[in-house]
């Protein structure tokens, strides 16, 4: 029997990295899968992978961030599997400027892909819920940058940092239906790695490199998206009905240090040699090194 039998999940932002291993560790847990992404290609492929492994899985194409879009995946889940009950949202688009040169399509880009999404799909989610007289969970994807000043990154810092308190709000305003909402907050992820090469990305003033985010993690090792994954499972699982307006860091300790400790310059932890110690994965799986 699964923690999650029974349950419907809906997933914004299906990629093979985050999302879809986040959709893959429900499913294995008994949930039925709406995949939704901006990219009807990526969806499928979500969808392809659960359904070839025995899970059942929907895929649905369009943009988090415009509301008859979000209304019509919501739709078309319930029309599916006749309620949803639980969500993850991942989507957003992030453009790196120093402040001085961000300017206004950017940084609109930025608080409508993170934030306005954050809030149509929380909207819209609960409402079908409400209407199916369901208790259920709604998970937003954070990031460090929600917390600290990420240097040259103030539009994704402001927009991730704005859906942690808009989560907080709305899980006030759902409390008395049973219906919660809490945030899941990943450092830099280990599939960095896999996607941009050890170098990534370029060192400069206003950029850190996955040897900084190595050095800087207390338990030495990045973030994976099976970790995410693990996490989400546990606040969709009803054994965590009581908590809402939370936050999870996951992220090896990186929050709770004191800022001028890099544990990683005393261990001479190397990102080439941790490149080569590590596999690469796809939907929590191991999958061959392309970069
Ligand atoms: N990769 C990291 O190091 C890291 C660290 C902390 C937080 N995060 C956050 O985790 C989430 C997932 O990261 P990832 O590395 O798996 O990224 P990813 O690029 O692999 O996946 C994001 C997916 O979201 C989709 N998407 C983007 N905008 C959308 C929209 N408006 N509507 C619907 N779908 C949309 C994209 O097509 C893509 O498939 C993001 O919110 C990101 O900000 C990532």
């Amino acid at each position: 029997m699964g923690r999650l039998d029974g349950k419907v999940a809906i997933i914004f932002g299906a990629s093979p990295n985050m999302g879809g291993t986040i959709a893959h560790w429900l499913a294995k847990e008994g949930a039925k899968i709406a995949a939704c992404d901006l990219d009807p290609k990526v969806a499928q492929q979500t969808a392809d992978f659960l359904n070839g492994r025995g899970y059942e899985t929907i895929a649905l194409s369009g943009d988090a961030s415009e509301q008859d879009q979000v209304v019509r995946m919501v739709k078309d889940t319930v029309d599916h599997f006749g309620f949803v009950d639980t969500m993850v949202n991942l989507a957003g688009r992030q453009l790196r400027w120093p402040v001085t040169d961000i300017n206004i399509h950017d940084w609109n880009l930025q608080i409508k892909t993170f934030l306005t999404a954050g809030m149509l799909t929380t909207k819209h989610v609960a409402k079908a819920m409400i209407e199916k007289d369901k208790k259920g969970c709604l998970i937003h994807i954070l990031s460090s940058a929600a917390h600290y000043g990420e240097p040259g990154n103030s539009g994704y810092s402001a927009s991730k940092a704005g859906l942690n308190y808009f989560s907080k709000a709305a899980a006030m305003d759902l409390a008395h239906l049973g219906i919660r909402v809490n945030c899941i907050t990943p450092y830099a992820m280990e599939h960095n790695i896999w996607r941009f090469g050890v170098g990534a990305p370029f060192r400069t003033r206003y950029s850190t490199n996955m040897q900084d985010f190595l050095e800087s993690i207390p338990m030495g090792r990045f973030p994976r998206a099976s970790d995410i994954g693990n996490a989400a499972v546990f606040l969709a699982d009803d054994a965590s009905d009581y908590i809402t307006g939370a936050d999870i860091p996951v992220d090896g300790g990186t929050r709770a240090k004191y800022p001028g400790w890099q544990p990683g310059k005393f261990t001479n932890i190397d990102v080439k040699d941790y490149y080569e110690q590590n596999v690469a994965t796809a939907f929590g799986e191991p999958v061959e090194k392309t970069v």
